[in-house]
């Protein structure tokens, strides 16, 4: 038998911030009455799960424009994460975003949670909810946003570099970005839903990093979750076969030390256990004929994602094998204009 290998594992050092803590919550912001809302957004309870996965065309029409919303809203809030901003004013200029575009955002009242998009800074894994916490320099933060138009929902997320960050974060969140689109890359009618979470882990794994298993991908349409579950690690028992017109999403959530989480007392914002940081990416896909489409993309150009490193000088190496680049680990990460 063969000897399995190991992965790599991380010498825990100590976060390079200070333990995230709740800030104030500001009041929930309206949304106009001409704009059509999703059947939860007075009660704050959507309609059972449905387990219809493949959508009607008329569908998949509107879900690109929801998808192009929502990848525009989040390219908009990605422009303003700068040092200094509050995660509350994030919150705003995402929700005029998508309010402007005539869309519904999608988070606001969904089984209560308070706001117009999630905001996940530092150790919070995922459910962050904006508040008047200032991003300090530093700092990663994933912004998740939603938006509802035309009957449907698009989903994306992207985790944004605050000002000079340290390189073991960057490492982290290129993983997850390059971990995401692996996921993805596995699409196609025939091929399963475990294998996305085979090929996320062989990109998490030889970094040492770990994959959350208590948050995955899901369905999503006319309803915001439906019942089809994509977890972001192999689970050969979820072998389901995909047909050209399902929708989903997968939104790794990749930890840099282990996967155990707690909840806050809010019931919504989930962070590692260890204080060490985590980082995301999320994407709403189409199942097409011959493989999928992103539908969470702009109009022109490339969605938040394909950004998020524009501004460093020099990427961490993309191991495959856990070997130790010394070349890499010299690069400087160079944040802002030269001066
Ligand atoms: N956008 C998140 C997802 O990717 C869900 C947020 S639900 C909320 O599934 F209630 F927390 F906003
Ligand atoms: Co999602
Ligand atoms: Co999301």
């Amino acid at each position: 038998m063969a000897k399995r290998k190991r992965s790599r594992r991380r010498t825990p050092t100590p976060p390079p911030s200070e333990q995230v803590l709740p800030g104030v919550v500001s009041a929930r912001l309206p949304v106009p009455e001409s704009i059509p809302r999703p059947d939860y957004a007075d009660s704050g309870r959507p309609a059972d799960r449905a387990s219809r996965a493949v959508r009607t065309p008329d569908e998949i029409a509107a879900m690109r424009v929801a998808g192009r919303v929502a990848a525009e809203a989040l390219i908009e809030v990605g422009r303003h994460v700068v040092p200094g901003i509050t995660t509350d004013e994030l919150d705003r200029i995402g929700h005029e975003a998508m309010v402007e575009a005539g869309a519904y955002p999608s988070t606001l009242n969904y089984r209560g949670y308070p706001k117009s998009l999630c905001s996940s800074v530092n150790e919070v894994i995922c459910h962050g909810i904006p508040d008047s916490r200032q991003l300090a320099d530093g700092d990663i933060v994933n912004i998740d946003v939603t938006a509802f138009i035309e009957g449907v929902h698009g989903d994306t997320s992207a985790t944004f570099l605050v000002g000079e960050v340290d390189e073991a974060s960057v490492e982290l969140v290129a993983t997850a970005r390059e971990a995401m689109h692996a996921g993805i890359a596995t699409v196609a009618p025939g091929s399963r839903v475990y294998d996305i979470g085979r090929a996320i882990e062989a990109v998490a794994k030889p970094h040492g990093f770990s994959v959350v298993r208590e948050f995955i991908g899901h369905g999503i349409g006319d309803q915001f979750h439906t019942s089809l579950q994509i977890p972001h690690y192999f689970d050969p028992r979820n072998s389901t076969e995909f047909e050209p017109g399902m929708t989903f999403t997968i939104e790794p959530m990749i930890n840099l030390g282990n996967r155990r989480m707690q909840m806050w007392d809010d019931d919504w914002t989930v962070v590692t256990r260890d204080l060490q940081r985590s980082a995301q990416f999320e994407h709403t896909i189409l199942v097409t004929e011959d493989g999928h489409e992103l539908l969470t993309v702009p109009a022109s150009g490339e969605p938040a994602e394909a950004h998020v490193f524009d501004h460093l000088e020099t990427l961490p190496p993309s191991q495959s094998d856990g070997e130790h680049d010394e070349q890499a680990d010299a690069a400087t990460i160079r944040t802002g204009p030269s001066t």
